[in-house]
């Protein structure tokens, strides 16, 4: 028995985390019951959270391993496990990155190895007449799963699909979403397309989840082109439906986590300077999708 309440929300992914001050280290049944938690509900909601990096970082890792972010002049200065999300501009270059989760997607599926999931905590809001900008949604692939016909499902089992790191970029820039270089040959040749499973299954609860990211993905084995296109488009779609998602509003001070099997998030970036939008990501390590 801990004093920590979960309080779902009436989204099919999300809980509110009440009772807990993440700036004290967690007693162990505390953090079993998180844990249980972040499987079952896939985003966490911290509030009111006074945290410093050592904190954050620390909080993290009780979850497994950090993943350093590859571009780190995006880092925090003193924190290299911190990753700098931020449309904040001084001497003439961002501090942090402005376009992050600009289209929905799950965090880096174009590795063989995508993080587990993500932790936010919000140093800087942008507001338009005291209302917060720059809400973040996260949408269950879990749900769109469980809502695919017996039929699908079985077609869908044990095959696969490509991702590609150019191709999500190449798609945020059409989209007018992303302002980044195109990668450059070394860039393209670390970062080399990878192919996943189409359903995926939670590594800690063994819940089926879609994982198909739109725009992002390139076949499916076994299944002739034009028809694998049409399949990811729908698989795609079905994944970030309004009734499948919970839309956090943020206040400064709160911690936000997810997960990258069972949600897909979207940053809404409708917000711009003089209002100034400052977030801390950690990254926490995952497991080769299965
Ligand atoms: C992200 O996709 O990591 C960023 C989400 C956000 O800025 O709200």
């Amino acid at each position: 028995m801990t004093d920590a309440r979960i309080v779902p929300t009436t989204a099919p992914v999300g809980a509110v985390v009440e009772n807990v001050d993440l700036s004290a280290e967690l007693d162990d049944p505390t953090f079993a019951q998180i844990e249980t938690a972040y499987a079952n509900h896939a985003v966490l909601v911290f509030r009111d959270q006074l945290l410093t990096p050592e904190r954050l970082i620390a909080f993290t890792q009780r979850f497994g391993d950090i993943e350093r972010y590859a571009r780190h002049h995006y880092a925090h200065p003193d924190h290299p496990e911190l990753l700098l999300i931020s449309n904040i501009v001084e001497d003439g270059r961002n501090i942090g990155l402005a376009d992050a989760g600009a289209t929905w997607h799950t965090d880096m599926s174009y590795v063989k190895i995508p993080p587990r999931g993500s932790i936010l905590y919000a140093r800087e809001i942008p507001y338009l007449q005291g209302q917060p900008l720059g809400d973040t949604l996260f949408a269950s692939t879990a749900a769109a799963y469980d809502d695919l016909s017996p039929a699908t499902k079985d077609l869908l089992e044990n095959r696969r699909t490509t991702h590609s790191y150019e191709g999500k970029h190449a798609r945020r820039a059409a989209l007018g979403k992303s302002n980044r270089k195109p990668l450059s040959a070394a860039e393209r040749e670390a970062l080399p397309p990878t192919d996943h499973p189409v359903i995926r299954t939670h590594a800690q609860t063994g819940r089926k989840c879609i994982y198909v990211v739109d725009g992002e993905c390139d076949g499916i084995t076994g299944l002739p082109d034009a028809e694998a296109t049409s399949i990811l488009a729908d698989l795609a779609a079905r994944c970030t439906r309004p009734d499948y998602t919970y839309r956090h509003r943020w206040r400064v001070n709160d911690v936000v986590m997810w997960d990258n099997c069972l949600v897909q998030h979207l940053a809404i970036q409708d917000y711009a300077l003089p209002e100034r939008r400052l977030l801390w990501r950690t990254t926490i390590t995952g497991t080769v999708p299965s």
